[in-house]
């Protein structure tokens, strides 16, 4: 399926947005833009983004809307965002989704869809603690159902734990979405490109679910 595609996927932490975004971002042929996968990749780097990020997400809270949107606003002016993009975990609050509004309508283009995964809190909690990704790669491994090859990768990087999946951030990540993220329900509802997928089973079963409703949205 190749055609332009423009999404943003929404969800509480760990709740398969970056799981369901590397497919989708395959499926459609356009890049995958997680600004959480951008901050940490400045603070790996000792980038000066990564200095004034790391503090906010170590504790759970999110990083300013003003750096945020900044960083978006550069990735989506790339060329290969021309015909479209994943967003995965923004916008994140309502001055970014305006923010993500003013940009698009520069470009003269539109979102097709904010698809929200929804996932119960016990299933998160289980998803966020088994979590492991490789330092090299990026890749997403689970502990329990889809564990790492030994301590590395396949690609030979080093499997970690985020330092901001640790259970005491994981509880502020939470609230934080609860407070500052979820108003953003009923933005999109109310101009309509809102779509709510069940994220509960298993991610192939995910991601059917968000491709039959992908194919009902857009262009
Ligand atoms: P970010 O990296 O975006 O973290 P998040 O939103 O908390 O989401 P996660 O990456 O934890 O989860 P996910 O939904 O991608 O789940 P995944 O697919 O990995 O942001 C980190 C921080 O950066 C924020 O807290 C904030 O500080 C800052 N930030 C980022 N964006 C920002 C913004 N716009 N504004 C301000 N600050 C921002 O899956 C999780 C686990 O579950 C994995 O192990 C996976 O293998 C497993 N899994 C996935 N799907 C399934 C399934 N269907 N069944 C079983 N297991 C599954
Ligand atoms: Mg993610």
């Amino acid at each position: 399926m190749r055609r332009e595609m423009r999404a943003v996927l929404m969800g509480p932490p760990s709740a398969g947005k970056g799981t369901q975004a590397v497919r989708l971002a395959a499926e459609f042929g356009v890049p995958h833009i997680s600004t959480g996968d951008m901050f940490r990749a400045a603070i790996a780097a000792g980038a000066e983004l990564g200095r004034r990020a790391q503090g906010f997400i170590e504790a759970g809270k999110l990083v300013p809307d003003d750096v945020t949107l900044g960083i978006v606003c550069e990735r989506l002016a790339e060329a290969d965002a021309m015909s479209g993009f994943i967003l995965d975990g923004f916008p994140r609050t309502v001055p970014q989704a305006e923010g993500l509004e003013d940009i698009l309508r520069a470009q003269g283009v539109r979102l097709d869809a904010v698809v929200l995964i929804e996932v119960p809190e016990d299933v998160l909690v289980r998803r966020v603690t088994g979590r492991r990704v490789c330092e090299k790669c990026g890749r997403v491994y689970h502990m329990e159902w889809n564990p790492p090859p030994g301590s590395a990768c396949e690609c030979g990087g080093l499997v970690t734990q985020r330092k901001d999946d640790f259970p005491e951030t994981v509880k502020e990540r939470l609230a934080t979405y609860r407070t500052q993220t979820e108003p953003l329900r009923d933005y999109y509802a109310s101009e309509g490109s809102l779509v709510v997928v069940d994220g509960t089973g298993d991610p192939d079963e995910v991601f059917r679910r968000i491709t039959r409703a992908l194919g009902r949205c857009g262009s």
